[in-house]
Order: structure tokens, then C-alpha cells, then sequence
């Protein structure tokens, strides 16, 4: 058993900073459009069978790659949530990465009995208390706490880490708002070198990765308020049951809920900096989310103007696929990244609409989760995430 300070040791030892992306990176407009129009233009090039390629130097924030990868150690993992539907997606993701050691999982339910689908080693779930969890992060015999817990429940595990050196991950929306904890979690934009260098990680919202991704590459070319249409499946809702995931009340239908204020509206806004207005509802489909998003322009531009622009801001991107047509929620359940596509414009070339998709449970959690883990502990940031 590592004591605390081998265990500081250790991880400090571990966590090579990564090299400072090359540009500063925000979604939000940049001061000279024209500017990143020219950058983008030197970057495409024609290949000799005249198809346009996209070099990576059109994407402000790329992946860091083998660039982070210093850390040759396995990292021991704790999961506190481990029953949920998150915590069961990162189980399936941890049990697959060369480097994760899931060591501790905790539930009130499921206390006592053995962790299933983990083959690495034996787990037995335990009902830990804020005190347990502070004695074994003392001990040493975890590196990074995983918080899988609804909204308003983590403050006490938080707070009796206190300041250890322990990464802690957070999928609530406990931290999304607070600029004291060290990152907000979503590295296609927000600098990977200061994820990689956070010891508290707070996980963007499902519906909100992917109506920020799917915004942020036009934000510079806002005519006026954006509108996310938002359906997810009802893993959304988690596990204790609520109407959103009631399958009976689900079946045939399309359940509107919380139109204006959600708290996904409020994280959209906040962290693209831009009045964004959410409309959710639940499905009767297990998982999976589709976004229709209506844009209008500040300038008249065409459809193809706009992929561009989209397939440019994420040149060199494993999780974000740029597509022609509109991306179906069937398509996306089970795997890893978002597609966005569509990028139907109206007829004044002053509004666009663009369509995502994103498996809640993966990309919307705990993949989003693993890419953070990877990061913060020195591993490829792709390190066991299936890519395709
Ligand atoms: N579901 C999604 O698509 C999604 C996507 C992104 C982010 N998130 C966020 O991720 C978090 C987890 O979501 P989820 O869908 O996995 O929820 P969930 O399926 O309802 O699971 C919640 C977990 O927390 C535990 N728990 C609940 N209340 C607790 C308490 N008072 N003290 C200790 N443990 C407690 C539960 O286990 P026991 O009851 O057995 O202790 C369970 O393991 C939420 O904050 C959610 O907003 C969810």
C-alpha cells in the first residue's frame, strides 16, 4: 500500500505536462474572421485525385495524441455511482483500457455483491461514506475518483478529498458553472493542455456536448438566438424512475419537459458565451440523442460554406464526424463520437440548419469521462476509447 505522499509522488512522477497547445483555444468569435477564413484556406489543399483534404492546422485545439502519453503506470480507479447507467457505461470502457485499474466501486444498493462484466480482477460493490473514501484516497490506493452520482450529491465525497492530489471526475452539473474547478471537461473545446493538468475535471452535459459542438464552429457568423431541438433516449433520465423514464408512458410517444431553462440551456450559454435557447424531450429508445439545431447567419452563405467551416474547425478530430446528410440516433447508439450534418440552408442564405447525434451514455458521459482520465493521467487521450 502506497502511502499519501508516495502516492503524491507517484502521480507527480506520472504527469508529464504535456507541450501548451500552439494557439489559445475558445469557441467563442475570433476578434478577425477574416483571419481564420485565410487559415483555413492556406490549410485545404487539392490531393492529386482532386479531392479537397483537410490538413490539421485548421483545427485551433488538435488532439494532443502520443504527445501526452508519459505515463506508463496504471492509474487505480474508484467509482463512486458505480450501479447507474453512466457508471456502468465507464465499467464496460475501464474493463477494455490497458492502463485503468478499476480498484473501488460504490453503491448503496448493490452493496456486497460482485461487480459484473469487469474481468480484470474481483470487485465487490461497497456502500462507501464520504470518511471511507477520504481513508483509502489517504492510504494511497487510488489516483483518480470517478463521481458517477445524480445532480447535488458529490459535495460531501468532495469535500472530504479536500486537497488531495487525487484527479476527481465529476459527470454532474455540480462544478459545470464553478471557474474555481479546475476544468470544464470537453477537449475538442477546451485547451487539452490545461485538461491534461487539472486535478478536478467537472464532465460537460450529454445534450450539451453535442449542441456545443454542433455551434460552436459558427458562433462567429450568429445572426441572433440559436435554437436546440433536443430527443434523447431514456437513459437520459438515470436509473430511479421518473414519467422520462416510465416506458409505458414512453411508448408512442415524445415527452416535452423542461422547455425553457433546463440546466443543459444554462451550460450551452454559459460556456459558448452566447444566449442559446434548449427545448428537450424523452423517447421511448434506450439511448441516444438527436439534435436539430436552427442557426440563424449574420451573412448569406451556402450549405457547402458551412461543412466547411465545420469540417475545418475539427480537422484531425477522432470523436467528430463532419457528414453531408442528416445523422441518425440509430446510427450513433453504442458507439463513441458525435456526427453532425445536414447543414440545410434556408433560402435568404441567412439560416441554417444543422443536425447532431450523440450517445448519451458514451461521448454524452462516460467516454467524454475517459478521454478527461486519459488526459489528466498522462495516457493518450484515445487510449481505450473504440474509435471507428
Ligand atoms: N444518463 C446520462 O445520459 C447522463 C449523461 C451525462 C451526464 N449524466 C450525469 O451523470 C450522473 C449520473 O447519471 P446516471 O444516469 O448514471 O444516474 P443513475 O443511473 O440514476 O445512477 C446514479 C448512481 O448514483 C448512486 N446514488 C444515487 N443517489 C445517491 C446518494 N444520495 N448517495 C450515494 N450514491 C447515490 C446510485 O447508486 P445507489 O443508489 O445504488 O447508491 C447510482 O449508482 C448524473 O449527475 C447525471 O446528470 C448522465
Amino acid at each position: 500500500m502506497l502511502s499519501a505522499t508516495s502516492r503524491a509522488l507517484r502521480i507527480a512522477a506520472c504527469r508529464v505536462p504535456p507541450p501548451a497547445a500552439s494557439t489559445a483555444v475558445s469557441p467563442m468569435p475570433e476578434a478577425s474572421p477574416s483571419r481564420s477564413t485565410q487559415i483555413a484556406a492556406r490549410a485545404r489543399s487539392l490531393s492529386s485525385t482532386g479531392r479537397v483534404s483537410y490538413a490539421i492546422n485548421t483545427n485551433p485545439n488538435p488532439p494532443l495524441g502520443k504527445k501526452n502519453a508519459s505515463n506508463e503506470m496504471p492509474s487505480r480507479i474508484g467509482l463512486i455511482g458505480a450501479r447507474g447507467y453512466t457508471g456502468q457505461a465507464l465499467v464496460e470502457l475501464l474493463d477494455k483500457h490497458p492502463n485503468m485499474d478499476l480498484c473501488h466501486v460504490s453503491s448503496r444498493e448493490l452493496d456486497g455483491q460482485e461487480l459484473k462484466d469487469y474481468t480484470k480482477r474481483k470487485i465487490i460493490y461497497k456502500n462507501l461514506s464520504p470518511e471511507e473514501v477520504a481513508q483509502l484516497d489517504k492510504e494511497g490506493q487510488v489516483d483518480c475518483w470517478v463521481m458517477a452520482l445524480p445532480n447535488g450529491v458529490c459535495q460531501p465525497f468532495v469535500r472530504a478529498l479536500g486537497q488531495s492530489s487525487s484527479l476527481i471526475i465529476d459527470l454532474s452539473a455540480d462544478h459545470r458553472f464553478d471557474g474555481t474547478w479546475g476544468s470544464y471537461g470537453l477537449p475538442e473545446l477546451v485547451q487539452r493542455s490545461k485538461i491534461a493538468q487539472s486535478t478536478r475535471i467537472s464532465c460537460p452535459g450529454c445534450y450539451s456536448t453535442g449542441s456545443q459542438l454542433a455551434l460552436a464552429p459558427v458562433l462567429e457568423h450568429l445572426g441572433g438566438m440559436p435554437t436546440v431541438f433536443g430527443v434523447s433516449g431514456y437513459s437520459g433520465a438515470g436509473t430511479k424512475p421518473s414519467p422520462k423514464n416510465d416506458v409505458h408512458l414512453l411508448r408512442d410517444n415524445l415527452m416535452p419537459y423542461s422547455l425553457t431553462g433546463h440546466i443543459h440551456e444554462q451550460e450551452i450559454s454559459h460556456h459558448l458565451d452566447v444566449p442559446t435557447a434548449f427545448i428537450p424531450h424523452c423517447a421511448s429508445w434506450f439511448r441516444g440523442i438527436h439534435l436539430t439545431i436552427n442557426i440563424p447567419l449574420n451573412k448569406t452563405m451556402t450549405s457547402r460554406d458551412v461543412r466547411q467551416i465545420y469540417q475545418d474547425r475539427y480537422a484531425g478530430e477522432k470523436l467528430v464526424k463532419v457528414v453531408g446528410e442528416a445523422p441518425l440516433v440509430k446510427s450513433i447508439q453504442n458507439r463513441h463520437g458525435v456526427e453532425i450534418g445536414a447543414f440545410a440552408v434556408d433560402d435568404t442564405g441567412k439560416r441554417v440548419v444543422v443536425c447532431a447525434t450523440i450517445d448519451n451514455l458514451n461521448k454524452g458521459a462516460a467516454t467524454q469521462c475517459l478521454q478527461n482520465m486519459n488526459l489528466a493521467l498522462g495516457y493518450d487521450e484515445y487510449q481505450g476509447i473504440p474509435i471507428d
